[in-house]
């Protein structure tokens, strides 16, 4: 197959309809390979969803998914089998083997997948727990190791196999602040050393502005903003006095971006609801079901305060006004 090194993935006008529910509304998303692209928006608006397309164990019903320049959909068991060990998924629980090893958990990756001896694998799981300061943790087993553990054990069988793309579906999920943080710098360290690039889901905004070079809003099924960390910066910061200028959306994305970073009104809390949710009326103390954000428009309307918004996004930037959705 061919490999295009451009990007990672090409998402391209994505529709997936649940019965008569439209879940994904023309989402176009492309990753370049080794950034952290961070995945935002209220819960349910579809970020798992869209991530299963990523993945490939969701089928889109309009528009295509491409890995490494190879339509997903298109591609036999045996090619989805190869490209899969391209990738690597993060699972909110960490879905270990409840029966095997941290260690051995890690090693059955690496069984079924090479033809590597005893010896190899061994040394290569030494290499990914060292990876994810789980050395040495190796012979317990998921049920005598803390939830941040788990994640970090997760994580070094994610990366068995030398992935080029890992996914992460909120990878700080049950944390406490402190654990969720450790998570962030492993992902951003990871990141960097590997070269590996990273699609994270998260609704927690602290972790998403500490780990993002690019993040995308998702509201409605649709891409509502689409850019570098620093223009969601620029509009998180956006003065209180000057609110006018914004449109009702971007408005809301700043309040939905404020919200998780304030800290006393987060640290009152068990680190799972969050001042955005009060803010925007979205239940997130659950990762499913709860309402989504509201507003009366789907994308901004052209004219002046797109206008202003676009120079507001793209200051500095070198590819705001490449975010097709982002247009009128
Ligand atoms: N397999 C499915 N069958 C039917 N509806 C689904 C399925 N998966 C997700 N949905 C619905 O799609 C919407 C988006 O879900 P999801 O992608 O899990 O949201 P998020 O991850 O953003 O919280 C929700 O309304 C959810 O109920
Ligand atoms: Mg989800």
């Amino acid at each position: 197959m061919a490999t295009k090194d451009e990007f990672v993935i090409e998402i391209e006008d994505l529709v997936k309809r649940f019965g008569g529910q439209t879940v994904l509304d023309g989402i176009n998303l492309k990753i370049r390979p080794g950034e952290t692209m961070v995945i935002m928006g209220g819960s349910g608006c579809g970020k798992s969803t869209l991530l299963r397309h990523m993945v490939g164990s969701l089928h889109p019903d309009e528009g295509r998914v491409k890995l490494f320049g190879n339509v997903l959909a298109d591609m036999t068991e045996a090619e989805l089998d190869e490209t899969r060990k391209q990738f690597g998924i993060l699972f909110q629980s960490g879905a270990l083997f409840q029966s095997l090893s941290v260690g051995d958990n890690v090693s059955l990756i690496l069984e079924e997948h090479t033809d590597l001896d005893a010896a190899i694998i061994d040394f290569m799981v030494k290499i990914k727990l060292e990876l994810v300061d789980l050395r040495e943790a190796a012979h317990k087993f998921p049920a005598q190791i803390s939830g941040g553990m788990k994640k970090r054990a997760g994580l070094a069988r994610a990366l068995a196999l030398d992935p080029k793309i890992l996914f992460y579906d909120e990878p700080s999920a049950g944390l406490d602040p402190v654990t969720s943080a450790s998570i962030d710098r492993l992902i951003i360290d990871l990141t960097r050393k590997l070269g590996v690039a990273s699609v994270v889901v998260t609704h927690e905004m602290d972790s998403a502005f500490e780990i993002a070079d690019r993040m995308a809003m998702l509201h409605k099924g649709r891409v509502l903003m689409l850019d570098d960390r620093e223009a969601f910066e620029k509009l998180r910061d956006w003065p209180q006095d000057r609110l006018g200028e914004l449109d009702e959306d971007h408005m809301l994305i700043r309040q939905f971006l404020r919200g998780d970073a304030e800290g006393p009104l987060t640290e009152e809390t068990d680190g799972e609801s969050s001042y955005a949710a009060d803010l925007l009326g979205i239940d997130n103390s659950k990762l499913t079901g709860g309402r989504s954000i509201q507003t009366t428009r789907r994308v901004p309307i052209p004219g002046k305060s797109n206008g202003f918004f676009r120079r507001l996004i793209s200051g500095g930037s070198r590819k705001s006004r490449k975010q097709g959705q982002n247009k009128p």
